[in-house]
């Protein structure tokens, strides 16, 4: 593929804005500055460099974020920054989204993509893919509340009441619970439901995928093809 398309499918703008960028030699491959807009690449593994920033060529961008506090999953933000803000421009500028929501308050793993097709395989109620969530009580949690969380507790609004797959007492304020559905503030309702209250909410998994330990809040990392099969999805 020629150079200025790459970089302009990799959203660094108009083909002739990417044109002028090759031209001023702020594009390198494998530490070679590329001058030539219209050369041929091949995009098979390819990583180029933009202003000494490596980008992996790929036809969706997917990354994983630890989300912190104080952001909004909304492209049209209310209150908060969005998101989409912790992500440096070119991935915005990809049209990428998160894959389901985090509340405003709610912390770590969020998944960020442009590919739709990954988007619906991974947010679909049908797949059930367990999302698994670290709360934060205010009463000491008891069995009886556990025992209600996975017996099913009745939301406001729901017909059918809705399950934890499991509800784990870590200590007294502190409930790992995984659910498989993805409902309005469902982790902070159901646990209202049983008698309690959740004051912070940490997002620890996604199917395998666990948010990486070196994943600072509000730091990034592409999805690998490891992250995938823990994903179970294929890509
Ligand atoms: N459940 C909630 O209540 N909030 C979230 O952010 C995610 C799940």
């Amino acid at each position: 593929m020629q150079l200025e398309r790459i970089l302009q499918s990799h959203g660094f703008g108009t083909r002739k804005a990417c044109r002028a960028m090759i031209r001023h030699q702020r594009v390198a491959i494998a530490g070679t500055i590329h001058e030539d807009p219209f050369a041929e690449i091949a995009t098979d593994g390819l990583v180029f460099t933009v202003d000494g920033s490596d980008w992996p060529y790929c036809e969706f961008a997917s990354v994983v974020l630890n989300k912190p506090a104080g952001y909004e999953c909304s492209r049209k933000p209310q209150h908060h920054p969005s998101v989409l803000e912790l992500l440096p421009l070119p991935l915005r500028e990809r049209g990428v989204q998160p894959i389901g929501r985090l509340d405003e308050d709610t912390t770590g793993l969020l998944l960020i993509t442009d590919d739709g097709q990954l988007n619906h395989q991974l947010s679909s109620g049908k797949r059930k893919v367990p999302k698994v969530y670290l709360a934060t009580t205010k009463h000491p949690l008891d069995q009886e509340q556990l025992d209600h969380l996975l017996a099913g507790v009745l939301l406001a609004d729901e017909i059918e009441p809705v399950v934890a797959v499991a509800a784990e007492k870590i200590d007294d304020h502190h409930l790992r619970l995984t659910l498989t559905e993805g409902k309005y503030h469902q982790v902070k309702r159901m646990v209202a439901a049983v008698g309690n209250r959740v004051e912070a909410l940490h997002r620890e998994a996604l199917g395998e995928l666990s948010l990486p330990a070196d994943l600072q809040p509000g730091q990034w990392r592409w999805l690998t093809p490891a992250d995938f099969v823990l994903l179970g999805v294929t890509r």
